[in-house]
């Protein structure tokens, strides 16, 4: 049943609080990588970001239970009083916004659409390859986006599951990732792709192996895109047309970071998708 709950930033007044918080959820900390996007994008937002850390991967699962996820995640992002919610997830945006549209009572604004934007602007031919989660390549959310955003680009997609794991233990040099990343960017380079797109928030961490796959299989011509400046960008003027960016005058926000389990060498593998120093993490259940 849809049940949509009330806003703490939205009732009782003329519009959301300004102040308050962007909501940011992954189902793990890949979504980091957007994060990292958003604070260059954004310097004076607050964040608070939720991983998913005890139930990653969400790649892997089926649509009911993403969407469940999913829900369950956004749902505790507004109890925290977030005036707007990005799913940093593609796995996620593949097949769940409409339903917490419909269920929550502010913005929800999603990585997919942004990715499929970057990438047909990258494209000289219009033959575009998405690495993606088996979830997201089930779903044919990027070949839909893809669709929308251009009439004459194609998209060719490959499920790379064993790229999160890699991400997530931070190996990403050295000849495993390498022979893992091969494989999968074959298919691309035989189905003759000039853009790579990393369809997954875990990808960026891997990006240098990935690019220089990508370079070898391809050509130095080919490109590797990833949605988190693109969508950086789509939040900032969102923010801005409707007002409710926080003023320059609050000064710098801070990252507030949530997780439903603290991994092993968690602030680690934290910083390095944030690319700066975290301070803490609070442990939530959902
Ligand atoms: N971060 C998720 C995405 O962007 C993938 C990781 C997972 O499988 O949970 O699709």
């Amino acid at each position: 049943m849809l049940v949509s709950i009330p806003h703490p930033c939205y009732l009782g007044s003329v519009g959301p609080d300004r102040t308050a918080p962007l909501g940011v959820f992954d189902s793990g900390l890949g979504g980091l990588t957007v994060v990292r996007a958003l604070r260059a994008t954004l310097p004076h937002e607050d964040i608070v970001y939720l991983g998913d850390t005890a139930r990653v991967p969400y790649g892997t699962r089926s649509k009911d239970t993403v969407v469940r996820y999913a829900s369950a995640c956004a749902r505790h992002l507004v109890g925290r009083g977030v005036k707007a919610i990005v799913i940093a997830c593609n796995t996620v945006s593949a097949v769940a916004p409409e339903r917490l549209r419909a269920e929550l009572d502010l913005p929800v604004l999603e990585v997919i659409g942004p990715g499929a934007r970057a990438a047909v602007a990258a494209s000289r031919t219009g033959r575009i390859g998405i690495l993606a989660t088996a979830g997201t390549v089930a779903s044919g959310a990027y070949p839909r986006a893809v669709a929308a955003a251009s009439t004459r680009a194609e998209t060719v997609s490959q499920a790379a599951p064993l790229l999160v794991p890699l991400a997530e233990e931070g190996w990403i040099t050295g000849q495993v990732p390498e022979l893992v990343v091969r494989r999968y960017v074959e298919p691309l380079a035989l189905a003759d792709v000039d853009v790579v797109v990393l369809g997954c928030t875990h990808y960026p961490i891997l990006r240098d192996v990935i690019e220089d796959v990508v370079r070898e299989r391809i050509g130095p011509h080919a490109r590797v895109v990833d949605s988190a400046n693109t969508i950086a960008e789509t939040v900032a003027s969102f923010l801005q047309t409707r007002a409710i960016d926080r003023p320059a005058s609050e000064g710098l926000g801070a990252v507030k970071l949530l997780a439903t389990d603290v991994p092993r060498a968690f602030e680690e593998q934290a910083s390095r998708f944030l690319g700066e120093a975290t301070s803490g993490v609070e442990v939530v259940d959902l």
